[in-house]
Order: C-alpha cells, then sequence, then structure tokens
C-alpha cells in the first residue's frame, strides 16, 4: 500500500473550471462510436496522417498453396515487411515466418475451407481466441455475396464481427467475386453495404473503373482496394492512384508486389501513391529509381 504520509494537498488545486473537454473525433469514417481498443488497432493499421494504408496481402497459399512469387515466405516476404503498414496473412505464416520483432499490425485471415481445386468460398472462421492469441489487429473473413455460399459466409462475418466487437478486434469483410459475377459499381457497392450492415469495421473489395466513387461513398466504413491478378507496374500503379482518388482508404496488395520485377521497390512506389498522393507517372518513376538502385547494390 502507498504510504500515506507526506502527501501534499496543495490549496489550490486546479479543475480547470470553465475549460470545456476536448472531444475529439476518429480520423476513420464511421469509426466515432467504436471501443478504445479497435480504435487501437485501426490506429496501428491506418496511417493518422494519411488516414491510409498499404497492406501487404499473403494469405493466397490458404486457398492456393504455394503460388509464384510465395514459394518462401521467408525470402519473399521478410525482405518486404519494413515498408508495409500491415500484414494480411494467415495463422501459420505468422507462426513460421514473420519475426514478432517486425513489429506490425497483422490482419488474420480468419475464415478458411475450400481451395482453387474445388469450389471456393465454402468457409468456416477460426476461433477469435486465437487472434486474441496473435494480438491480431483485424480478423479477415471472406464473404460471397451473390454466390453458392453467400448465406454461410454472411454468417460467417456475423460471428467473427460480434466477437470482434466483444474483444475490441476490427473485423474485415472481404468481397469475394465469383467468375459469373461482374466486378462493376453495382455489385461491389452491394457488397461492400452487405459486409458493412453485417459487422464488418473495413471492407475489402476491388476497384472498378466507373463508379467507384459510389461504391466507397454508400459503405459506411472504410473501404480498402485487393490489387488483384498481377499487372504491369505502371497499370498496377495506376489503378492504386485511381482507387485513392475514388476515395479508398488504401490497398491490401499481394500479387501485383510479390509478383513484380522489383518486388521492394514496387511496395515503396505503392506507399508513395497511397500516402503521398504521387501520380501515376512519378510512382513508376519512383519504382524504376529503386529497382535500378537494388540492382546495383
Ligand atoms: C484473396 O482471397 C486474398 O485474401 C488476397 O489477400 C487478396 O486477394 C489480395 O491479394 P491480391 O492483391 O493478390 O488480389
Amino acid at each position: 500500500m502507498a504510504d500515506a504520509e507526506g502527501i501534499i494537498e496543495s490549496k489550490e488545486k486546479d479543475f480547470g473550471i470553465g475549460v470545456p473537454v476536448k472531444t475529439e473525433g476518429f480520423y476513420l469514417k464511421g469509426m466515432d462510436h467504436m471501443s478504445w481498443g479497435i480504435k487501437d488497432r485501426l490506429r496501428r493499421m491506418f496511417n493518422p496522417e494519411s488516414g491510409r494504408t498499404v497492406m501487404l496481402a499473403f494469405d493466397h497459399g490458404y486457398i492456393m498453396g504455394p503460388t509464384s512469387g510465395l514459394e518462401r515466405l521467408d525470402l519473399n516476404i521478410v525482405p518486404l515487411i519494413p515498408y508495409a503498414d500491415s500484414l494480411m496473412c494467415t495463422k501459420a505464416a505468422l507462426r513460421t515466418v514473420v519475426p514478432p520483432t517486425a513489429n506490425k499490425p497483422i490482419c488474420l485471415r480468419s475464415s478458411a475451407g475450400t481451395t482453387i481445386l474445388t469450389e471456393l468460398n465454402d468457409e468456416v472462421v477460426i476461433d477469435p481466441e486465437e487472434a486474441i492469441r496473435m494480438n491480431a489487429s483485424t480478423m479477415a473473413v471472406m464473404v460471397s455475396v451473390g454466390g453458392r455460399y453467400e448465406a454461410k459466409t454472411v454468417a460467417n462475418l456475423v460471428k467473427t464481427a460480434d466477437a470482434g466487437y466483444r474483444y475490441g478486434i476490427p473485423t474485415m469483410g472481404v468481397t469475394a467475386v465469383g467468375k459469373e459475377l461482374a466486378r462493376d459499381a453495382r455489385y461491389l457497392s452491394m457488397a461492400s453495404r452487405v459486409c458493412a450492415e453485417n459487422g464488418a469495421t473495413i471492407v475489402k473489395t476491388y476497384y472498378c473503373n466507373e463508379h467507384f466513387e459510389r461504391v466507397v461513398n454508400s459503405c459506411p466504413v472504410p473501404i480498402v482496394v485487393a490489387g488483384g491478378k498481377k499487372l504491369p507496374e505502371k497499370e498496377a500503379l495506376e489503378l492504386c492512384y485511381k482507387a485513392i482518388c475514388g476515395g479508398a482508404s488504401g490497398v491490401d496488395m499481394g500479387r501485383n508486389v510479390f509478383q513484380s520485377e522489383s518486388p521492394v521497390a514496387m511496395i515503396q512506389a505503392v506507399g508513395a501513391v497511397v500516402h503521398n498522393n504521387l501520380n501515376p507517372e512519378q510512382a513508376f518513376e519512383m519504382f524504376n529509381d529503386l529497382k535500378s538502385d537494388l540492382v546495383s547494390v
């Protein structure tokens, strides 16, 4: 017990009478009323100055196995970690490859099931205690709106998001678009909104060339954009730029980074678009400069 003797009581205590308590909003869309734990975790993922994030996605192995660019996570991904704001991966990647000293917020792949060899999206969710054990900053769950497993994947999201709100962990709804569905603003805004309405704190979806702002504006929580299949670097940087201009709160990019001819240069160029508003030409120049510097080392 503290020693009660010697405590000095000032005669003139300052209670700040007349000074209103500062009430601050939170810098991410729709997050004002979230709990302290959720805001703290979001603060780790989204840069408070730009309000955006570069998430490095390398969870692909859970449905694809050792896809190109991810044959050896220790060799392919570890060198990129310093340049990412957040890492999106599976529990296994964390336990076996990502150094705990990396001190990066983790978006933990929290649903799993079928692989590309059968039919995707027939998934179950992990026990949220696993996410707590791994100190996850977000739990990511696949949601297949309009797909065969729609009800099951929406239920997965609801279950994970409920647990997330209980423990102060954000949940990311990952919109899975089946081959038969058009990736247009009409579909993407519906899928994103369904995720948000069912509890997602963040939504990950795709960019679309027309009316992407409608997708962002009709979603009450932050949207991050997936990179999708590998594009030439300049086109991938254009995609990032247009998504940011359309109101995305960042990217969650995988193949366009780790399958790039220079992944370390590419992730830095993506970061410059996301956080520093570089246009695609400037970012591509940066990519080429970094690439040649890395070659000449
Ligand atoms: C997809 O299911 C995975 O969750 C990936 O993380 C996601 O698609 C982002 O990676 P990419 O930029 O390669 O599309």
